[in-house]
């Protein structure tokens, strides 16, 4: 559905319509194929609004966001969702099966890519103690799941389209350290862009690139390292 997954902002501003506030304002920045970038902000500076830019749940109000150099109006909407795995920051889960819920929106996905999935997910383990696994309900009268469990049943759910971009919006906070770096050197295989909202230093230190959000601007834009030497901002997160 997408070539390569190369994502460029140009410029972008965006209120929300209806909103003369701008929640985003001149961002411009790339991130090459397969490449990590990690988004840090505090709370309302515009990390969601961000990502929402790129499968076009909404348009930018000025400026340009390009997939593989081509304006993202310019494709089928069709081949945004299908090649843009979105993993939003509250997990939704239906009333159906745990096969269901992750292969929701891929037709046709068999039981071997539902559990590999899952794997990767760092969710097959939890999978195989409920009463009927893969089987097992959940949602109304189904099992009840712990935050984290939803989380990456969702980024299951992502992994089995095998997406070219990856969202993932505060997906991991939920869990510990150790489940997370697996879950991180799992995705290494899929070889997809991966953006991914995070609160932790330890996430944003592996990423190809970080981009620090104030207030919908850009702070501060490069590796850690760069940005302990550029940015008081993140020489404070980092602290704190
Ligand atoms: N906003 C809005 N309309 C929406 C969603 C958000 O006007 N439908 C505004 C919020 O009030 C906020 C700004 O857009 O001022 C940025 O919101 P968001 O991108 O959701 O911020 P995040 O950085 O994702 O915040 P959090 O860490 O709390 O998720
Ligand atoms: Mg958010």
């Amino acid at each position: 559905f997408l070539e390569k997954g190369e994502v460029e902002f140009k410029n972008v501003s965006f209120s929300y319509p209806e909103s003369e506030v701008p929640v985003l304002q001149n961002l411009s920045f790339s991130v090459k194929s397969g490449e990590t970038l990690a988004i840090l902000g505090s709370t309302g500076s515009g990390k969601t609004s961000l990502f929402q830019l790129v499968p076009r749940l909404y348009d930018v109000s000025e400026g340009e966001v390009l997939v593989d150099g081509k304006n993202v109006r310019d494709y089928p909407i069709e081949a945004l969702r299908k090649g843009i795995g979105v993993v939003p920051q509250e997990a939704v889960l239906f009333t159906g099966s745990i096969s269901e819920n992750i292969s929701w929106g891929k037709e046709g996905a068999v039981q071997e890519e539902i559990v590999q999935a899952a794997k990767d997910a760092q969710i097959h383990e939890t999978v195989l103690k409920l009463p009927n696994q893969y089987d097992t309900r959940v949602g109304q009268r189904g099992v009840n799941l712990s935050g984290g469990q939803k989380q990456r049943l969702s980024i299951a759910r992502a992994l089995v389209r095998k997406p070219k971009i990856l969202m993932l919006d505060d997906s991991t906070s939920a869990l510990d350290l150790k489940t997370e770096a697996k879950l991180l050197e799992a995705l290494r295989k899929y070889a997809c862009t991966t953006f991914i909202i995070t609160q932790k230093i330890s996430t944003a230190m592996e990423a190809d690139h970080i981009l620090l959000l104030d207030d919908g601007s850009i702070e501060a834009w490069g590796t850690h390292e760069e940005l302990l030497e550029t940015s008081p901002l993140y020489v404070k997160i980092v602290q704190s």
